[in-house]
């Protein structure tokens, strides 16, 4: 990671994380044992990538990162509880997330279950908040839910689940070209949908025109997959004490890029995919800096 990429992850990251601070503070109302769940796996580490994605996207579009805090902060917490319920024992069965043992080791399943609902449902909430505070108009303040929710839904990251979890097994059983089109479609959807909706946010706060969005959009639909392509590869290569996780694609016959096209074939595929997200980004010249290096960072990353 360069230094500018260093200096904004961590600029972020710490502003993410105040705000998640506050979102999860203690109220009469929250049970402390839910809020501990919640808290466990949220502050558990993580890169952040996904709420910097809001507030770069925010910024490129000419809006002050502190306004778009809390759906960065919305993002984080879809993506956490998409984690603790992808360890879950019906589904990858991992007992080991961000260098910690999963939620359901260490609070059961019923609790991991439930964590997982109230950081998604806190999401919305949060996100609504941002929308009020910043007096969006009421079609831009829907817009924005409404994006989040399709990226987190059905036709999107738990659509992606669903795909990926019916194509364990099946890398026998299809012809490479079939296994190929499947595959690309669970990664655009179980990674690459909360990906776009995360840099689709960050537009749609700054109100951003249909011209700026789409080319966010597609700059996200490129490093999504590559993003998922990484994680492929990592799971085979990459050293479980850095990633925090031991890899479980093996042990459940997962179909991945790395399974696929073996590691060199899946890195090529990512970096062809990294070139395509830079050429999104041209219209935004200099503004699209930290974008442009995370593109690079998400294929060359060892965590
Ligand atoms: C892991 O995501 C799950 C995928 C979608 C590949 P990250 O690699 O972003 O995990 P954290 O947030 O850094 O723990
Ligand atoms: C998970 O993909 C994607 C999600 C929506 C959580 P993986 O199952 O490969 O993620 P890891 O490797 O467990 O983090
Ligand atoms: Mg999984
Ligand atoms: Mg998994
Ligand atoms: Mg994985």
């Amino acid at each position: 990671m360069n230094a500018t990429l260093t200096r904004a992850m961590e600029r972020n990251t710490a502003l993410v994380d105040a705000a998640m601070e506050k979102l999860l503070a203690s109220t009469p109302d929250l049970p402390e044992s839910i809020r501990k769940a919640m808290r466990y796996s949220l502050f558990a580490g993580g890169k952040r990538l996904r709420p910097t994605l809001v507030l770069e996207a925010a910024e490129c579009c000419g809006l002050n990162a502190k306004k778009a805090l809390k759906t960065a902060a919305a993002l984080e917490m879809i993506h956490t509880y998409s984690l603790i319920h992808d360890d879950l024992p019906a589904m990858d069965d991992d007992d080991l997330r961000r260098g910690k043992p999963t939620s359901h080791k260490v609070f059961g399943e019923a609790m991991a279950i439930l964590a997982g609902d109230g950081l998604l449902t806190k999401a919305f909430e949060a996100a609504a908040e941002n929308a009020a505070d910043n007096k969006l108009k009421g079609k831009d303040a829907a817009e924005l839910i409404r994006l989040i929710a399709y990226g987190a839904g059905a036709e999107g990251m738990v659509g992606g689940q669903v795909a990926d979890l019916a194509a364990e097994g099946m890398k026998k059983k299809l012809s490479k070209q079939a296994a190929a089109k499947i595959l690309e479609g669970v990664h655009r959807r179980k990674t690459g949908a909360l990906i776009v909706a995360s840099l689709d946010a960050g537009a749609v706060l700054a109100g951003a025109g249909k011209q700026e969005r789409e080319a966010l959009r597609n700059y996200g639909e490129c490093i999504g997959i590559a993003f998922q392509i990484a994680d492929d590869v990592l799971d085979v290569v990459g050293d479980k004490k850095k990633l925090g996780k031991k890899g479980s694609d093996i042990a459940n016959d997962k179909l991945t890029y790395a399974s696929l096209y073996g590691v060199d074939g899946a890195r090529a595929k990512a970096r062809a995919l990294v070139e395509m997200a830079h050429a999104n980004l041209k219209g935004f010249g200099r503004k699209a800096d930290v974008l442009h290096d995370l593109a690079d960072y998400i294929i060359a990353r060892d965590k």
